[in-house]
C-alpha cells in the first residue's frame, strides 16, 4: 500500500494541524482516507498510517477496529451493507433484514457475493433508532425498512442504480419542531 502522491500531501497537511509529539490525533483521517482509497484497511495500509504518525502498528490497529466505520476485510466492490442489530432495531425486524443479506449476499457476515458486488455485518446502534429497523449503506442511511423495501434496495445497488436514502416507508423525519422557527 502506498498514498497516492494528493493522499499523501493530504496526509501531511492533516498532520501538521496537530502540536509536535501529538501527530497521533491524525489517526482517524488518515485510516479513513486510507480506506477511500483501498475500499478497506489492509495490513500495509495501517502500516502505512502508523509509518506516517510514528506510531506502533498495534496503536493504530487498536483504532481501526474498535470502529464500525473501518473494514479489515475487503468489502463489496459497490457496496458493504452494515444492518443495525441493536435494541429498537431488534425489536422492529433487524433478524429479517439480516435473513435478506443472508438469502442475497452471502451466509456470513464480511463474506462476498458471489459476483463480488455486496458484503454485509450486523452492527451496533447508529443512532437512527425512530426509524427502526435501519441500516447504512456508504455514508447513507436507510431506514423504516421492510424486507421488501430492503430487499430491493439490494438489486438496486446490484443492478447499477443509487437507492434513495433516507425513510423507505414515506415518513419524512426531518420536519422542524413547533415553535422552534
Ligand atoms: Fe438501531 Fe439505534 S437501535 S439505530
Amino acid at each position: 500500500f502506498a498514498f497516492t502522491a494528493a493522499n499523501q500531501q493530504w496526509a501531511e497537511a492533516q498532520i501538521t494541524k496537530y502540536p509536535e509529539g501529538r501527530e497521533a490525533s491524525a489517526v482517524i483521517p488518515l485510516l479513513w482516507r486510507a480506506q477511500e482509497q483501498e475500499g478497506w484497511l489492509s495490513r500495509p495500509a495501517i502500516e502505512s498510517v502508523a509509518d506516517l504518525l510514528g506510531m506502533a502498528y498495534i496503536r493504530v490497529l487498536e483504532v481501526a477496529s474498535f470502529y464500525f466505520m473501518f473494514q479489515l476485510q475487503p468489502v463489496g466492490s459497490v457496496a458493504h451493507i452494515q444492518v443495525c442489530g441493536t435494541t429498537s432495531c431488534m425489536i422492529c425486524g433487524a433478524e429479517d433484514l439480516i435473513a435478506v443479506c443472508k438469502e442475497k449476499i452471502a451466509a456470513k457476515p464480511h463474506e462476498l457475493s458471489a459476483d463480488g458486488k455486496l458484503s454485509w455485518e450486523e452492527v451496533e446502534c447508529l443512532g437512527s433508532c425512530t426509524n427502526a429497523p435501519m441500516a447504512q449503506i456508504g455514508k447513507d442511511y436507510y431506514e423504516d425498512l421492510t424486507t421488501e423495501s430492503f430487499g430491493k434496495i439490494l438489486d438496486d445497488l446490484v443492478t447499477g442504480q443509487v437507492p434513495t436514502p433516507g425513510p423507505q416507508n414515506g415518513r419524512y423525519a426531518a420536519e422542524p419542531l413547533k415553535g422552534l422557527t
